[in-house]
């Protein structure tokens, strides 16, 4: 059935009965959007539910069991605790990264648990996913695949087999007959997402849904689902690396910036239980710009080495290229250290690299940056069993962060020796641990304590 649709323009509302180019009304291009038409009181009259009329929150029923664990417990921690019945999750990050492989494994886990599950696939064939699914060991009875990209008519399918989970694989192949629009476009993949979440509440079922980020362009990516579901998790690392990070960006029933650390193998993912070894596994000995760091990735504190590598420059404009880290980030405290600590790097192009392919974006890696870039610019390496953090402020001073003990403690158990973090956050200690804590409230005394 075609329903009646509208374009409307994204940014002043503007409608119109055709798809512009730019908007008449507000001078905005491509801003129109396909939208259905909804007839004024088409929702009144739907059918109603008991939730839809106010209840005294004391009366309020909880279901017993509320999560569905995987066993996968990098997978079950970064979504706070297991898979929420009714939650609609999305899965998001470069296509090859491993969003489907992550998928199977997780589903086989849960068919394995007795939820029957439910795979449909509009990339692939079910033959290349059972293929798949036999080389990861995932092809568990439980899990019945489909293939097909037209919404309305795979929920037709489904709805005998009652699963538990769905996944969509994934939602930029999926469309919904409402709209004229081609999969992949905004508003396709916005009405998909919406359709899906209202099935994932009416029906109390648990639904995956896998987006590609992509690249500026035609094909819309997860970004403008994010306001619509309930928990999106980036799946993100480096092409070069076989290290691969879940993090939770937002979750209405859990913790975000929680993280799950996983391996990429010929038999798929494995879990890493002890991420900070990995990060440290390869470290050179005794080289100048390499510091570690101990920064919190949700509740996990997590040590990585920061690397730097300062060098003159032959440009005007010296470069500040970084992988990992926010290069402003970077700009500002080449600044500060120029201005406070006397190191001066405006002739001095500066690279840094987070080992591992791993992103940080916490202001306790502010001290990191100012070390290593330091140390490379002196040559002077920084003694091994070391670890700093701390937020750097614009005069040079160093600021307290969070978590400090959690953070130490997992320097410790790492066989770390000494820490240098700020003075606030040495009086906030209450443990006493086998650490050697060394206070510093400025990047002068980083300095000193580093180098003289
Ligand atoms: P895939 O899950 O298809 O990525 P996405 O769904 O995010 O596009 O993963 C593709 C990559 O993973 C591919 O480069 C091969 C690699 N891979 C392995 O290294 N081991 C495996 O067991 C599997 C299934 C994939
Ligand atoms: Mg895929």
């Amino acid at each position: 059935m075609k329903q009646k649709t509208i374009f409307t323009c994204q940014n002043c509302g503007y409608k119109a009965p055709k798809w512009l180019g730019r908007c008449p009304d507000c001078g905005m291009w491509n801003s129109l959007v396909e939208e259905v038409l909804e007839s004024g009181n088409k929702a009144r009259s739907s059918e109603r539910h008991p939730q839809d009329m106010p209840q005294r929150m004391d009366t309020i029923a909880l279901d017993e069991q509320i999560r569905y664990k995987t066993g996968f417990s990098e997978f079950d921690r970064t979504l706070g605790g297991g898979v929420v019945p009714g939650s609609l999750v999305l899965i998001g990050g470069d296509p090859g990264i491993g969003k489907s492989t992550l998928i199977l494994q997780v589903v086989q886990r849960l068919a394995q648990g007795g939820y029957r599950t439910l795979y449909i696939s509009g990339e692939e064939s079910a033959q290349q996913i059972k293929l798949r699914a036999q080389r990861l060991s995932a092809d568990s009875p439980e899990i019945y695949l489909l293939s097909g990209t037209c919404l309305e008519d795979m929920i037709d399918r489904f709805e005998d087999l009652a699963p538990r989970i769905i996944v969509i694989d994934s939602i930029q192949t999926i469309y919904s007959e409402t709209l004229s629009s081609a999969p992949g476009s905004i508003s396709q993949v916005r009405e998909v997402t919406g359709k899906l979440m209202n099935l994932a509440k009416r029906s109390g079922r648990a639904l995956f849904i896998i987006g590609h980020v992509t690249k500026e362009g035609a094909i819309a990516g997860p970004k403008v689902l994010e306001h619509l579901v309930d928990t999106v998790l980036y799946f993100e690392g480096d092409g070069s690396h076989s290290y691969r990070i879940l993090r939770s960006v937002k979750n209405r029933f859990g913790p975000t910036n929680e993280i799950g650390a996983f391996e990429m193998t010929d038999k798929g993912l494995e879990e890493v239980l002890n991420p900070s070894e990995i990060f440290l596994e390869d470290r050179a000995r005794d080289v100048s710009g390499s510091v570690v760091i101990s920064c919190m990735e949700g509740t996990r504190p997590l040590l990585v080495e920061l690397q730097a590598l300062v060098c003159s420059s032959s440009l005007a404009v010296p470069r500040r290229t970084t992988i990992g880290v926010d290069p402003n980030r970077v700009s500002l405290l080449a600044a500060v250290l120029t201005k406070r600590g006397g190191i001066n790097l405006s002739n001095n192009d500066i690279f840094i690299n987070v080992a591992g392919g791993i992103r940080i974006d916490e202001p306790a890696i502010d001290l990191g940056i100012v070390a290593t870039v330091a140390s490379s610019f002196l040559n002077k390496p920084i003694r091994r069993n070391t670890v700093v953090f701390g937020e750097v402020g614009l005069s040079g001073e160093v600021r307290g962060v969070s978590q400090t003990e959690a953070r130490i403690k997992e320097a410790v158990k790492m066989g770390f020796s000494r820490a240098i973090v700020s003075k606030k956050n040495i009086k906030s200690m209450k443990t006493k641990l086998d650490i050697e804590l060394i206070s510093i409230s400025s990047v002068q005394e980083l300095l000193e304590v580093l180098f003289s």
